[in-house]
């Protein structure tokens, strides 16, 4: 018995330590590849070294103009923070350059001309000056406004009631009135069904915030916040609404038992400026909605607050989900208009796929050559969007107009809204190799086997009716995603339009392009991606396993969940050291540092900014390595332990035969 015992005893620690080393191994396995080196000593944008410098002109108003809409009705302009009318004064208007004789720098993914952003320049001062910023400093000849009486909900309401005629429903913000609200006993909920576009009508977005309690809004947020504001809802006269979603943190606020709650919790969470655009919500109201969903937090379930935004707040057609660590260099409305006109003349034919790749001009020419190769892999074929179907819901899109794919030439969905814009391309889940959340789901009748789809970051804009299903699915049917998979996943479960504009994002260090082109969308000419299951998709390792190349991915580039090149970027063009020390002389070489030192940012769109230390709600992202780490550790520490505990028992058991000798 004694002898059993400690043969089991041996056999479990010769197990735990095969399992450690196994996992030890695993973690510092060989890479297949050796790491890339990057490369040295490419500056961009460069100036001439002799003959004429670069020079800085303002920008021509076809560059800086904002489209009319198509409709027969007319913008009127509208009234800013500084009581001024916005279309006739300089004091609220951005100073956008343009510089002959520098060329703009060319991103590692994406395009300005293919996303039609404009190719501009502005210093901080040039572009945030409207907002507040450095408006104490002499060089400020800006106009101040009274942002202490600035009320951004009264702005944009004017604004609104001057263009309620362009729009359905011009339902205008009620300051601190408490929309959500529970759900009731027995409270149906249906299925949405597609609406036609009103015609002739401008669709409303709302643009939702999030934010937190604790969340620390430093002068920055300020500027940002205002900035965004002005540019879409004040600018594009109410097509846009901004509001700010908090998650007040605990349900101990009681802030759905009173209206004072909700006022008291408001005026405590959010400044003054931004009280009127307040939405509150606690983890009592997603828990009432969605009794069926295992989590609330948001990490695995960001998208659920949106969901419930979407269902209170039914005068709008679209949602655009931004965190407050996005920045934009440029102007932020014609950013955002940029993405959604884009997305509006894709065809939805190969949608699906054309979302995966990230598109590099000097691979793939032409985004329309992007287009034609993906075609040809996919032998004219309609991809996933065209018959995706799953066992637990009977898709809402619309029916393709022909049977046969080969039928439709592109021409399916085009002038048609996007029912999801994802703002960097996206993954197919059954292949995923590494990334943490590739098998969460809920509820799904084929489990982890129905495919899913993900997009990085949980961000991008929806549509009432995808944000509806959602809604719908998880409150009646308890089916769920993870929050980075859940929009794109029903879109192309239900056959909704999703589409990823190439927006530019820059990288630093750079990296030779044709490693990252074969990394971000896999090795081969485009025509060749025919892996079964995967026709016609990227399958890049940067991507399907990024655990290995977490050291491009996750310091290099101006617009990714862990990149820290946004703050590099953010604190030269704000002339300060990182996280708002001293300046330094070096400007990343996305930038433009003039011979009297203005730096100057290209248009750009930054996430995250993260220079208020303000951290993302649920300490989300791929901690995968730290788990199987600890893991290890917590093995070898058992090993360790009953190694001990043997060695103890052998000499036990040694001193005891010894003693049976002297006896
Ligand atoms: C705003 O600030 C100005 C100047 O400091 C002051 O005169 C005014 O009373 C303030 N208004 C409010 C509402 O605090
Ligand atoms: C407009 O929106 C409001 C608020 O969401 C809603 O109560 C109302 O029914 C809507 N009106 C129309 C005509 O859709
Ligand atoms: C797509 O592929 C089909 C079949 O190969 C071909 O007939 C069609 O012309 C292609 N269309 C485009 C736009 O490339
Ligand atoms: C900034 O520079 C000053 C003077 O060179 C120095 O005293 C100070 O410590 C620096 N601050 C930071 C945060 O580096
Ligand atoms: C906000 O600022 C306070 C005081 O500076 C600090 O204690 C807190 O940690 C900050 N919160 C966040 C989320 O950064």
């Amino acid at each position: 018995m004694f002898t059993n015992s400690g043969a089991r005893t041996r056999a479990l620690i010769l197990v735990l330590l095969a399992l450690t080393l196994l996992l030890v191994i695993a973690h510092f396995r060989k890479r297949d590849e050796p790491r890339l080196e990057p490369l040295q000593n490419v500056i961009v944008p460069v100036a001439p070294d002799h003959g004429p410098q670069p020079s800085i002109k303002p920008a021509p108003d076809s560059a800086t103009d904002i489209k009319q809409w198509s409709s027969v009705w007319p913008r009127v302009p509208c009234v800013g923070p500084r009581g001024l009318n916005l279309a006739e004064e300089n004091d609220d208007t951005l100073r956008e350059s343009v510089i002959d004789g520098l060329q703009y720098p060319r991103p590692f993914v994406g395009s300005h001309e293919t996303v039609g952003l404009t190719q501009t320049w502005m210093t901080a001062a040039a572009r945030y000056g409207p907002y507040g910023w450095a408006e104490d400093q002499a060089a400020n000849e800006r106009m101040k406004a009274p942002w202490n009486e600035t009320d951004w909900a009264a702005l944009q309401n004017q604004c609104l009631a001057y263009n309620a005629h362009g729009f359905v429903n011009a339902t205008l913000i009620h300051p601190f009135a408490r929309r959500f609200r529970m759900r009731e006993p027995g409270e149906e909920i249906k299925s949405p069904v597609i609406e036609p576009q009103a015609a002739d009508y401008v669709p409303r977005t709302a643009i939702v915030l999030r934010a937190w309690k604790g969340y620390n809004y430093t002068a920055e947020d300020l500027v940002n916040l205002r900035a965004t504001i002005a540019e879409t809802a004040l600018r594009f006269g109410g097509e846009y609404t901004v509001f700010i979603l908090v998650d007040v943190k605990g349900t101990g606020r009681n802030i759905f038992s009173s209206d004072e709650n909700y006022v008291r919790a408001v005026e405590d969470l959010v400044p003054p400026e931004f009280w009127g655009i307040a939405v509150l919500f606690d983890e009592s109201l997603l828990r009432s909605w969605y009794p069926r969903i295992k989590t609330h937090g948001a990490t695995y379930q960001i998208m659920q607050p949106l969901q419930l935004f979407a269902h209170f707040y039914p005068e709008f057609d679209f949602y655009w989900q931004l965190e407050l660590d996005v920045r934009f260099t440029g102007h932020a409305g014609r950013y955002l208009a940029a993405l959604s006109d884009f997305a509006r003349e894709q065809s939805r034919k190969q949608a699906i796929e054309r979302s995966t790749w990230y598109y590099m001009p000097e691979f793939h020419r032409s985004y329309s050559d992007l287009l034609t190769a993906v075609n040809a892999s996919l032998e004219g074929k309609g991809g996933l969007g065209w018959a995706m179907r799953i066992q637990d819901f009977e898709p809402i899109g619309p029916k393709p107009p022909v049977d046969d794919p080969l039928a439709d030439n592109f021409e399916w969905g085009v002038g048609e809204e996007a029912d999801f814009i994802a703002l960097t391309p996206c993954a197919y889940m059954p292949s995923l190799e590494h990334w943490v959340w590739r098998k969460w789901q809920q509820g799904l009748k084929a489990g982890t086997k129905t495919p899913g789809w993900m997009c990085q970051p949980a961000m991008g804009r929806a549509s009432r009716t995808l944000l509806l299903a959602v809604h719908h699915a998880q409150a009646v049917q308890g089916l769920a995603m993870h929050s980075e998979a859940t929009l794109s996943s029903f879109a192309l479960w239900h056959g909704l339009k999703l589409v990823v504009p190439p927006q530019p994002i820059y990288q630093d260090p750079q990296w030779p392009r044709d490693k990252m082109n074969e990394l971000f969308n896999g090795p081969g000419a485009v025509e060749a991606h025919r892996r079964q299951g995967m026709v016609g998709m990227a399958r890049g390792d940067a991507i399907y396993r990024q655990t290995d190349y977490e050291y491009i991915t996750t310091t290099s580039a101006s617009f990714w969940y862990t990149s820290n090149f946004p703050d590099k970027i953010y604190d030269a063009w704000l002339g300060r050291g990182s996280q708002g020390g001293n300046s330094s002389r070096e400007v990343p070489h996305v930038l433009w540092k003039s011979v009297d030192g203005k730096v100057y940012a290209p248009n750009m769109m930054l996430h995250p900014v993260k220079t208020n230390r303000n951290r993302p709600l649920d300490g989300s992202g791929d901690e995968h390595w730290p788990v199987i780490a600890g893991v290890a550790v917590a093995l070898l520490g058992l090993s360790a332990a009953g190694f001990w505990w043997w060695k103890r028992r052998r000499r036990g058991r040694y001193s005891a035969l010894r003693t049976e000798e002297v006896g």
